[in-house]
């Protein structure tokens, strides 16, 4: 079978369970305050250009956010998230489970623009409607596009006209960045956020999410409530130790990089044999429309995942490259749409 499921089935690169190996054997402090901790936080700090961050390493993507909103925000308190947000769709009502409403915005792509923002804030007339106070995105979407600098810095300017915060999640951020026409910076993610989580579960670690926390007033407590939801592991080192390997050297963004440029090489393939795309293609996750019997034949010797059935005949599928896909992936996928 060829593996364009997601990016987050294989195991870790190589250089991070050298990592793992190299530092076995040693004791440190649990809970994440360690050295290896401490030196990836750090490492995170001059990568955002930012001494005033906290760094926080939890496990998975669903624990950061819901622990996360679940600190930042008191009780009659709402996030405003686009309807096919990970936190909407995917999380089975964890932040909603924390007493918190999600607001959620039709949006034609996946993007949160001002103007929904606008209408969610016009719907309130009083204290009888939850209170909306930050807004959730993600860089990429789950529709796989990037965010630009001017969209970014226009929901900024929005939240700071309705006094609201934003909260970026970063599950495939250096695949947002490593995009072509990507014109965002680390620096921008910080500028704009008052807090975000930088990706490593799809991003070439084993698993494992760094929390940054940019705004003075959403970091009182952290370590307490992050604990309180069970989000700080005893052998947080792990955690330090993998993000201490994966930022070398340039590799995140580069393997970030790497998966774009396999989507690019499926995308154009896919689309010079005539097909089109629910979503145009810009990074690792493609969406493609085939025949309904092309799909039935693909599903026989590709994993994948289905994505729109349009009732005529037709469906689009997500197709995703990760750090570890090669070109014959490519190639082989290619072959049978030919
Ligand atoms: C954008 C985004 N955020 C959060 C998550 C949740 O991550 P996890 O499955 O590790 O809880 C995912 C997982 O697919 C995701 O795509």
């Amino acid at each position: 079978m060829i593996f364009l499921k997601n990016d987050y089935s294989c195991g870790a690169h190589p250089s991070v369970l050298k990592a793992l190996n190299d530092t076995n054997m040693e004791n440190t402090d649990g809970y994440c305050i360690d050295p290896y901790c401490e030196k990836a936080a750090d490492t995170i700090r001059k990568l955002f250009e930012t001494e005033n961050m906290d760094v926080h390493f939890l496990m998975a993507g669903t624990q950061t956010n819901l622990a996360a909103l679940a600190s930042f925000l008191r009780p009659h308190h709402a996030v405003i998230a686009p309807e096919t947000g990970h936190i909407c769709v995917h999380e089975a009502g964890a932040i909603e489970a924390t007493g918190h409403k999600v607001i959620h915005c039709k949006t034609p792509d996946g993007k949160l623009r001002p103007g929904d923002i606008e209408e969610v804030i016009a719907m309130r007339e009083d204290e009888h409607w939850v209170l909306p106070k930050i807004i959730y995105i993600s860089n990429l979407t789950e529709t796989g596009l990037y965010y630009t600098k001017k969209e970014l810095y226009d929901l900024r300017k929005t939240c700071d006209k309705y006094n609201l915060w934003i909260y970026l999640d970063g599950a495939r951020l250096p695949m947002a960045l490593g995009c072509a026409g990507n014109d965002v910076e680390l620096t921008d993610i910080a500028a704009i956020s008052d807090a975000f989580y930088l990706g490593g579960t799809k991003c070439g670690i084993l698993f494992g999410e760094a929390l940054c926390i940019l705004n003075d007033d959403l970091k009182e407590d952290t370590r307490c409530l992050l604990k309180q939801r069970g989000a700080i592991l005893a052998k947080g080192r792990l955690l330090g130790v993998q993000f201490d390997a994966i930022l070398k050297d340039d590799l995140y963004f580069k393997l970030g990089r790497k998966a774009n440029e396999l989507a690019e090489a499926l995308a154009d393939g896919i689309a010079k044999r005539g097909f089109d795309f629910d979503v145009p293609p810009q990074s690792n996750l493609i969406f493609p429309i085939f025949s309904d019997e092309l799909v039935d034949k693909l599903s026989k010797e590709v994993m994948f995942e289905p994505w729109r059935d349009y009732n005529d005949g037709r469906k689009s599928i997500r197709l995703v490259t990760s750090w570890s896909s090669t070109q014959e992936d490519v190639d082989e996928f290619l072959k049978l749409i030919s």
